[in-house]
């Protein structure tokens, strides 16, 4: 069974506009595929990330000093496992919640990694219509260092525009937006890489590189799964085995 992987970064719980946004989403996505997905969900409700302490240790080792101290390692889990992520945010002072940012913060060495390489994504927000841009090209950014490749970003207006509770216009986006869902589940898309996923990963090979004389984990992790050898981002999607 396919597995998508959803982390909103709302305080809100159940009456969260984020998380009701991706939930109408998902829930057109389990009528496309007769339920035949699993959708593992987690926001600061159901689940703790304790902030970053900035020791730099995941960096260099791989490893957290906070690790079994939260939710964070079964939440990389069913990252890696997963076929398609969902990351939803409101929008905070013209940028993503705090939430959000502390979950960036603590996978940030999975970009030095791109980590979740070949992955199809999805940005959504919720806001009042300010910061917009601003905030989907962040989050696309962000994406696109851990190797997601965003096949959509979109912000659903809370009101100027009513967009949220207008049921005709969310039908269309939902439909839309669960459809493409779909289509990477099913295999009728496939991920291609882009520019900016290119630039990342030309970039990222010749800084790693540089560890070669004092090898430290980044340098061991892309030796040992043959970054070096991937000419390009396009080569290395392609050479992941299927899940
Ligand atoms: C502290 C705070 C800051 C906000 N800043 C912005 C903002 O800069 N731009 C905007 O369009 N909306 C802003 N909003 C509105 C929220 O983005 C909006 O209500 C969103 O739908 C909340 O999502 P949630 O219910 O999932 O938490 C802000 C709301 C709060 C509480």
């Amino acid at each position: 069974m396919k597995n998508i992987f959803v982390y909103i970064g709302s305080q809100g719980g159940e009456s969260s506009n984020t998380l009701r946004f991706t939930n109408l989403i998902l829930d057109r996505v389990l009528e496309l595929t007769g339920k035949n997905v699993n959708i593992n969900m987690y926001h600061p409700q159901n689940s703790h990330i304790k902030r970053c302490l900035g020791c730099t240790s995941c960096f260099n080792t791989g490893k957290c000093h906070l690790e079994g101290e939260d939710d964070l390692n079964k939440i990389k889990e069913k990252m890696l496992a997963s076929d398609f992520i969902i990351l939803g945010t409101p929008i905070y002072g013209a940028n993503i919640s705090g939430d959000m940012k502390i979950f960036f913060d603590r996978i940030t060495y999975w970009m030095h990694l791109m980590r979740l390489a070949g992955k199809p994504a999805m940005a959504l927000t919720t806001s009042t219509g300010n910061g917009v841009q601003f905030t989907l090209n962040y989050l696309n950014t962000a994406m696109s260092f851990l190797g997601l490749k965003t096949v959509e970003k979109f912000n659903a207006n809370i009101f100027s525009p009513r967009q949220l509770d207008d049921d005709d216009f969310m039908k269309e986006e939902i439909d839309k937006y669960s459809q493409i869902i779909f289509e990477y589940l099913t295999g009728k898309k496939e991920v291609k890489s882009d520019d900016s996923l290119e630039l990342i990963f030309s970039s990222m090979k010749k800084n790693i590189k540089m560890y070669e004389s004092c090898p430290n984990y980044e340098f061991e992790f892309w030796k040992d799964n043959e970054l070096f050898n991937k000419s390009t981002f396009q080569h290395l999607i392609e050479s992941i085995p299927k899940q």
